[in-house]
């Protein structure tokens, strides 16, 4: 196994167990939306987004528990994010990570309530990271805008509106509904770290997770196409079934192939002169093969 490999499957598993602690409790209501929210969250994800926060953190001389609290309110966020996408209003897909949608297995009412949950659970957890007030204060506040108006949210009401006249209004699709979260998990990583933040080399790190997540988007609606269920663990043909504008609705799968790679090199370039800089600027190369 390469070094790369071994550091997924080791930060995945530290992320799983805190995670698993953090959502081990009942509401007041009953039990059902927190074991909803268990569901989405847990048990699988290739916790690519802990990764990186994991990672940058690790990068700027912190250490894993002190990025723990950010890299699990990312992945709440995420799985929350997937809960409200499967939804019979949003893309009325019934497989998630090789299971029942969580609308599936808890019904539409609950699964919004744990949705919502996750989404306000996320901060709460964030909020109680243990930095300087006033780094956190940032980190919450990239967090908040990264997931919503101007990012995530605003990324799926342009993937609902399905009328991206070329490939340039697709990626700015893209960059809202997968790059944006995608830079929050970096740049909250960076901030975990005890490094001073400065504003260069946060825009680095956003230039590098903006090209990621175009490039992970690409494969994305690759893999809907190329894939299989069993193997992807979520419906393969969903984007055609649902009418949206992807990737190959403007470019061959040849060439859709190409400006991932062109955009995950470019990535892997932006860190590959810093002595630490090995395990993000392999990654972005390292995800293009992958399978789910
Ligand atoms: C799926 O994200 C949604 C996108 C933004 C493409 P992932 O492919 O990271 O999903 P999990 O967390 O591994 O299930
Ligand atoms: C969803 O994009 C991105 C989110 C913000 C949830 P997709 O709709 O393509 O994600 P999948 O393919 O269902 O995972
Ligand atoms: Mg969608
Ligand atoms: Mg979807
Ligand atoms: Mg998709």
């Amino acid at each position: 196994m390469t070094e790369l490999k071994k550091r997924l499957a080791y930060e995945a598993e530290f992320i799983e167990n805190e995670l698993s602690r953090l959502l081990d409790f009942e509401y007041l209501g009953g039990h059902k939306m927190a074991e909803a929210m268990r569901y989405a969250t847990l048990g699988g994800g290739k916790r690519i987004r802990a990764f990186l926060a994991v990672e940058f953190c690790k990068m700027f001389g912190g250490t894993e528990s002190d990025a723990a609290n950010y890299a699990c309110a990312i992945e709440m966020v995420h799985a929350y994010s997937l809960v409200h996408d499967d939804l019979p209003c949003m893309d009325n897909d019934d497989i998630r990570r090789g299971k029942p949608s969580c609308h599936k297995a808890f019904g539409e009412d609950v699964a919004l309530l744990a949705g919502d949950a996750l989404l306000t659970y996320a901060f709460e957890v964030a909020a109680d990271a243990p930095l300087a007030l006033e780094k956190n204060a940032l980190a919450v506040k990239t967090l908040a805008k990264c997931a919503g108006a101007p990012g995530m949210c605003g990324g799926q009401e342009l993937d609902l509106l399905l009328d991206c006249p070329d490939y340039d209004s697709l990626k700015k699709l893209h960059h809202l509904k997968t790059g944006e979260l995608i830079r929050a998990a970096a740049t909250l990583g960076y901030i975990a770290s005890p490094c001073k933040y400065e504003e260069d080399i946060a825009n680095r790190i956003s230039d590098y997770a903006l090209s990621l997540g175009l490039a992970f988007q690409i494969e994305d609606d690759l893999l809907d196409v190329r894939s299989s269920t069993e193997e992807l663990g979520k419906p393969v043909g969903s984007d055609e079934k649902n009418g949206k504008k992807t990737v190959l609705s403007y470019m061959s799968i040849d060439e859709a192939d190409a400006e991932a790679k062109r955009l995950s090199t470019h990535a892997a370039e932006i860190f590959d002169d810093m002595e630490c800089g090995e395990i993000v600027s392999k990654l972005p190369i390292y995800l293009l093969s992958r399978k789910k």
